[in-house]
């Protein structure tokens, strides 16, 4: 299992302090969101956060694009030091002229579909993602609860993937806990996402052990 918090719940007063802290808890990647408060009704940060968030961690930087025209910001996002960049299929309605942008500046291109899109929006630049971004939340907040649905999507990515031999990572954002982690990734899904909790009580070692601990308690079964 991967696990790629999302700094949305981070103390934003304190965003060093919590990066360290992950990445002295064995922690890889980082999911940075960034909302325009026009695709999804809230606001985040922007590619200038960005580049200070680069300059303190070597962490892969996974930044989930929740903004219209995606293809606008492309470069300022690969300037300011994505590693991944995922764009909204919703969001735009050249997908295939943007992931072939988010690729020529050397990092990789990921797609996401909201919980109302169907996976079939994606079946035609399947062959160009790196990865596949499903969200099991309606996008726009942390804290919110698992849409169950969510995981025959996951189910059926999955399928996609293998019949027609594709390598694109599924990922999978919002209402992920220890307690439903196993049943998404026995779905099919290879990183999780997860906000409140990895944050939750500021206690972020105990959280990332819980996940550990589900993911662990469940391959015994
Ligand atoms: C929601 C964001 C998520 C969010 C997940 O729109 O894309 O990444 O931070 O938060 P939790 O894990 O709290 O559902
Ligand atoms: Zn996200």
């Amino acid at each position: 299992m991967k696990l790629s918090p999302s700094l949305l719940s981070a103390n934003f007063a304190n965003l060093e302090r919590d990066i360290k802290e992950l990445e002295n808890n064995g922690i890889e990647m980082l999911h940075v969101d960034v909302m325009d408060g026009h695709f999804v009704p809230n606001i985040t940060i922007g590619p200038v956060v960005l580049q200070s968030i680069r300059k303190i961690t070597d962490l892969e930087l996974d930044v989930h694009l929740m903004i219209s025209n995606p293809g606008q910001y492309i470069k300022a996002f690969a300037d300011a030091g994505a590693d991944i960049l995922t764009i909204h299929s919703e969001a735009d309605i050249h997908l295939h002229r943007t992931l072939s942008m988010i690729k020529e500046m050397g990092i990789k291109a990921g797609v996401s579909i909201n919980p109302s899109t169907p996976l079939f929006m994606v079946e035609e630049i399947a062959e160009i993602i790196d990865l596949l971004l499903i969200m099991s939340v309606n996008p726009g907040f942390g804290g919110q609860s698992f849409i169950e649905k969510s995981l025959e999507k996951i189910y059926k990515a999955d399928q996609m993937r293998k019949n027609r031999k594709l390598d694109f990572l599924i990922e999978v954002d919002g209402g992920i806990k220890p307690s439903n982690s196993s049943k998404v990734l026995n779905a099919g899904a290879d990183i999780l996402v997860a906000g409140s909790a990895i944050f939750k009580g500021r206690n972020i070692c105990e959280n990332i052990n819980l996940f550990n601990d589900f993911v662990k308690m469940d391959s015994k079964q």
